[in-house]
């Protein structure tokens, strides 16, 4: 599957990237290009890193095509802190994705975030059990 995971070299990519690589995916990491990942990996060797500042993309209106004309099965969202831009990258997406997963801290915002785009399904994975709103 062709992944773009958006602020793939953070604390959370590290370890998904080349988790994705190992299982065959295609990654594309996007990111401002600022910072590496924890640990060397050599699944990274397979990674095209393209460098977007998603705020900046995000003011421009142009975040949301960039993504989509990457042409991702899959895209995993690492950096999604307001609705307004989580609805922007939904609109580029919608038909277009098979999966778009956005990995955040379930809090208001992410609630928020759903009850307005009105397409996700919120799954919250939690040391001792699992539940889906
Ligand atoms: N880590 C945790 O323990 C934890 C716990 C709960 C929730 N979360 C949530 O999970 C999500 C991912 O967390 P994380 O810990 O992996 O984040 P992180 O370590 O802060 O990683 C941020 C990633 O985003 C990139 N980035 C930062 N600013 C950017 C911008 N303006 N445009 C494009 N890329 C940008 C960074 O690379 P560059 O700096 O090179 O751009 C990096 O790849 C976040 O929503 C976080 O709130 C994390």
């Amino acid at each position: 599957m062709r992944t773009v995971v958006i602020g793939g070299t953070g604390h959370i990519g590290t370890y998904l990237v080349p988790h994705l690589v190992e299982t065959g995916c295609e990654v594309i990491n996007i990111s401002r290009g600022q910072r590496q990942p924890y640990q060397p990996h050599s699944a990274w060797k397979h990674v095209q890193s393209i460098v977007i500042d998603r705020e900046a993309a995000d003011k421009a209106g142009t975040f949301g095509d960039q993504i989509r004309d990457l042409r991702p099965d899959v895209v995993i969202d690492n950096k999604c802190y307001t609705v307004d831009s989580a609805r922007r990258l939904v609109e580029a997406l919608r038909g277009q994705v098979q999966h778009l997963i956005v990995c955040g801290t379930l809090n208001l915002v992410i609630s928020k975030l759903c009850r307005k785009i009105n397409c996700l399904e919120i799954y919250a994975y939690l040391p001792e059990n699992s539940h889906r709103q």
